[in-house]
């Protein structure tokens, strides 16, 4: 619950005019063009704070704060949010590390904080194998993620000029890359988590 929180306010504010300027968001208006743009921001504001309030109620170790905070930030979903608003990544490496942080970082905290609600029932050591093994497959989950979103959304980028993998590689080139993406995700899962499994072939269907 708290992720979605962290995840719904980063889209009322990613779809402001100062960011992307989008005027729908799943279809409907945005947040900024049914109210207007001071509410949609204080609304990603307030998303975000009872994000971490929901948390804190939540009976998890204090590293869950940790986890969030770190998908969230700089380090994570913010940095990659001012990476794509810099619009610098025109090659597939920058356009890597663009949605590595942008995408994959939240993908990470939806992992780890579920890894986190095992904490009493495992060792220490296998925590930490665990949560190695997630992040390893949360890069190239949240790689192929974006790939396939790229490659559904060509036509609407285009149109807004935006680098994107479709424009740097092509439809094939794209999909051969989401493939290596598939592979390598499902690789880091060595076996375990079938519904992971299950959920990167299921975002790879067209
Ligand atoms: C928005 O990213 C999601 C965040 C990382 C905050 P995009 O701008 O690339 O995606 P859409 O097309 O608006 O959902
Ligand atoms: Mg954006
Ligand atoms: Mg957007």
């Amino acid at each position: 619950c708290a992720l979605e929180l962290i995840h719904c306010y980063s889209l009322a504010h990613d779809d402001l005019p100062c960011m992307d300027n989008s005027d729908l968001r799943r279809g409907k208006a945005a947040c900024h063009v049914k109210y207007n743009e001071a509410i949609a921001l204080l609304a990603g504001d307030c998303l975000h704070s009872l994000a971490f309030a929901i948390l804190a109620e939540c009976n998890l170790p204090a590293a869950a704060v940790r986890i969030l905070a770190h998908a969230a930030g700089a380090e994570g979903m913010g940095g990659g949010q001012m990476l794509d608003l810099q619009a610098n990544a025109k090659d597939e490496p920058s356009l890597r590390k663009m949605h590595e942080l942008k995408t994959g970082a939240l993908f990470n905290g939806a992992l780890q904080l579920g890894l986190l609600c095992r904490a009493d029932s495992v060792d220490e050591e296998f925590l930490q194998k665990e949560s190695r093994r997630l992040q390893e497959f949360a890069a190239p989950f949240g790689r192929l993620f974006q790939i396939m979103n790229d490659i559904r959304d060509a036509a609407a980028d285009s149109e807004l000029g935006k680098t994107t993998y479709f424009t740097v590689l092509g439809e094939r080139g794209a999909k051969t890359l989401a493939n290596e993406a598939r592979e390598e995700a499902i690789s880091a899962l060595g076996g375990e988590y079938a519904r992971l499994t299950d959920l990167t072939n299921w975002i790879c269907k067209e």
